[in-house]
């Protein structure tokens, strides 16, 4: 039997989290939104603001309705606020110890029978489930960028997940709305398996000459039927996290497939991220991105 799921906790308010947090309210659960400090609180709680407004002002939401979204999301930098939590859901930085030592402190504060989920886009689930004292209660919840619009969630059962726990996860997508695919717990799941070698390949095409960055883009979107280029793809996932996800399958199955190509670690090493941080294959310091002129 599922457990009964009404209080969620997200931990990160970042890229993945605000989203999870806003598909969560949206589908009636109480939400607790967890930053490390208050300005980076309000900016996940922002962005999500003004994805509600938009809905309003697209005439798919109404006002009340969004506004009780929003009532239903109460953000904390204090872990304490999450201890009646239901299920947590973890959507920090891809960095197994900075995931470790967020569960210890968490597993001591959080009701013993609550569920914990990863957000993991690489890491094995089993090596965070073991961390904490509850091994059958922790399962993957995968959602795609972003989160409100994407259809997907991957659901990872770990070698130490119970029936039960598993059932929780797989209900719990599902009342959001969300098609839940089970997985198992082999890195990158079904969807980073094929499609991080999809954008690294993109890269070596365009370090051998194929194409420039906007051809091998407006190429698969005409010649794919992709809703975006490979390239804006990996800045819009962010090229930061691109190469955490690619390092963690090159280590875990030492395939040239997985490996950086030098273009990603030369753009890594500029700090350039992508959309977020302004610049990656393209510059989006304008109102419309534009081709990175170093390209
Ligand atoms: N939050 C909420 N809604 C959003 C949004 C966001 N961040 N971005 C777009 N939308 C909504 C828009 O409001 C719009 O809604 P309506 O149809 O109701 O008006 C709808 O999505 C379409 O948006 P746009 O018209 O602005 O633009 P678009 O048609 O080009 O779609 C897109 C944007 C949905 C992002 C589309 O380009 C797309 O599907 N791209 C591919 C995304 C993808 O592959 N994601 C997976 C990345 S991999 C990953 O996440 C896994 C990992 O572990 C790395």
């Amino acid at each position: 039997m599922p457990q009964q799921i009404k209080q969620v906790g997200v931990l990160g308010a970042g890229l993945m989290g605000h989203g999870i947090a806003q598909v969560a309210a949206q589908a009636g659960y109480e939400v607790v939104l967890r930053e490390v400090d208050d300005a980076t609180l309000q900016k996940g709680i922002g962005k999500i603001e003004k994805q509600l407004a938009r809905a309003v002002e697209k005439g798919k939401s109404s006002q009340e309705d969004a506004d009780a979204v929003r009532g239903r999301i109460a953000g904390t930098t204090d872990y304490k606020d999450l201890a009646g939590c239901d299920l947590v859901i973890e959507a920090i930085t891809e960095s197994l110890p900075l995931k470790l030592e967020m569960w210890k402190e968490l597993d001591a504060i959080v009701k013993p029978e609550a569920v914990f989920a990863t957000n993991t886009s690489s890491l094995a689930v089993i090596d965070q489930a073991a961390a904490t004292s509850r091994p059958g209660q922790f399962v993957g919840l995968h959602y795609f960028n972003p989160a409100q619009v994407m259809k997907l969630v991957e659901v990872v059962r770990a070698l130490t997940t119970t029936e039960e726990a598993f059932e929780t996860a797989l209900q719990f997508a599902r009342s959001e709305g969300k098609l839940a695919i089970p997985t198992k717990d082999k890195a990158g799941f079904i969807v980073n398996r094929l499609l991080v070698p999809y954008m690294l390949d993109a890269m070596r095409a365009y370090e051998e000459g194929v194409g420039s960055v906007a051809e091998i883009d407006e190429a698969m979107k005409a010649g794919a039927g992709h809703p975006m280029g490979p390239l804006t793809l990996a800045d819009f996932v962010g090229l930061d996290t691109l190469g955490s996800i690619c390092d963690v399958l090159f280590d875990e199955f030492r395939e040239r497939r997985f490996a950086r190509p030098p273009t990603l670690r030369k753009m890594l090493a500029a700090g350039w991220y992508g959309r977020k941080s302004g610049t990656g294959f393209y510059d989006y310091s304008g109102e419309e991105p534009r081709e990175n002129p170093a390209f």
